[in-house]
């Protein structure tokens, strides 16, 4: 069960070469996509409606679309404008047309019937934004996408499973509770930690005691928008446990979207950096190493997680006040797909 009404996030806008079609799969749903002249995007149905031949496996003539097993020509629309041999084309010769836009560095699609609303797309950076440095990529899952948001909305695992990468020397992760804000589709989850320890290149630009003040937004489907501000130490009691109005010393972004592919595949993009004034492009590329290396361990968690899940699908996970983000999305999601007009599918259960 899909919530359809929502922008999905189907990749990273250099991801799509013009003059090629790139098949994506989101929420179970083929699609085909290409540049159009205008710069623009296209993204169909990636089944023909003449015998449902793959529209990926076509060719582009122009702006449009000819699927390559009978030679029916697609807008890019999706109205049939020729059929070969045949001089009436009937109304029912199209394909279905997703909409589409590009904001921030991702091609978002929007996979649902009501009106597509460009102002509901949340506002990530664009990965060649000159304020920033930012590298990116993806990973693929053989999970549900459920089970990498509550990773996201519970950041506590930082101490555990990235205890050698992300969560170095940082047993607050796990040991304070953030405070959750509601946003219209998703939360804002915020925190300090204090008198962190900085190593390696931040020890130098920080100092050797930091307070770190960790904000994050996350909007339907997964799309986790993150600022990560280091300040001298003492900061987070002076600003009576706000969020400081002057720049900080350090500030990190991170910047990710989980799509789900099905219903045992997720697709999970990223991308990580730092104010351009912050940081090297070597720096940047350690940075990044040290992330991937993390967004790894997450992987192989969540995967053994999704293992065990299937073996045993009735069984009960414990709830403890570490899930308080990952129950409160599960609660959005519902409400989505109610509003959406399913019947509510249980996605609070183990067994997404
Ligand atoms: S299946 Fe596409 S033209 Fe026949
Ligand atoms: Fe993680």
């Amino acid at each position: 069960m899909w919530v359809r009404n929502a922008w999905y996030v189907a990749g990273w806008l250099p991801e799509f070469a013009p003059g090629a079609i790139h098949a994506r799969t989101i929420i179970d749903q083929p699609l085909a996509l290409y540049r159009t002249a205008d710069g623009g995007l296209a993204a169909l149905e990636d089944r023909c409606c003449h015998r449902f031949a793959p529209l990926s496996m076509g060719r582009l003539e122009g702006d449009d679309l000819r699927c390559m097993y009978h030679g029916l020509k697609f807008a890019p629309d999706g109205r049939c404008i020729e059929i070969p041999g045949q001089v009436l084309i009937p109304q029912s010769a199209c394909v279905r047309r997703y909409p589409v836009t590009v904001r921030g560095g991702w091609v978002w699609v929007w996979m649902g019937e009501a009106a597509a609303d460009p102002t509901a797309v949340p506002p990530s950076l664009a990965l060649d934004d000159p304020d920033y440095r930012l590298k990116a990529g993806h990973l693929d899952y053989a999970a549900h996408y459920l089970l990498i948001d509550d990773n996201l909305l519970d950041l506590s695992h930082l101490s555990f499973a990235h205890e050698k990468t992300l969560g170095l020397d940082m047993p607050q992760w796990a040991d304070e509770r953030p405070r959750m804000l509601t946003l219209e589709r998703g939360l804002r989850v915020q925190r300090w930690i204090t008198d962190h320890t900085p190593r390696g290149f931040l020890k130098k630009q920080v100092g050797e005691r930091a307070d770190v003040w960790n904000s994050y937004d996350f909007v339907f489907p997964g799309v986790f928008l993150q600022r990560t501000s280091f300040y001298p130490a003492g900061t987070a009691r002076q600003s009576g446990g706000q969020e400081p109005d002057r720049p900080p010393l350090f500030h990190r972004i991170d910047e990710q979207a989980v799509t789900p592919v099905s219903a045992r595949a997720s697709r999970y993009f990223y991308a990580a950096g730092a104010r351009a004034s912050d940081i090297e492009a070597d720096r940047l590329d350690r940075l990044f190493a040290v992330t991937e290396t993390a967004f790894g361990e997450d992987k192989a968690l969540i995967e053994g997680q999704q293992k065990l899940i299937d073996l045993e699908p009735e069984r009960r996970m414990l709830p403890t006040s570490l899930d308080a983000g990952p129950t409160r999305f599960r609660r959005l999601v519902e409400d989505l797909l109610v509003s959406d007009g399913a019947p509510p599918a249980g996605v609070r259960s183990a067994s997404p």
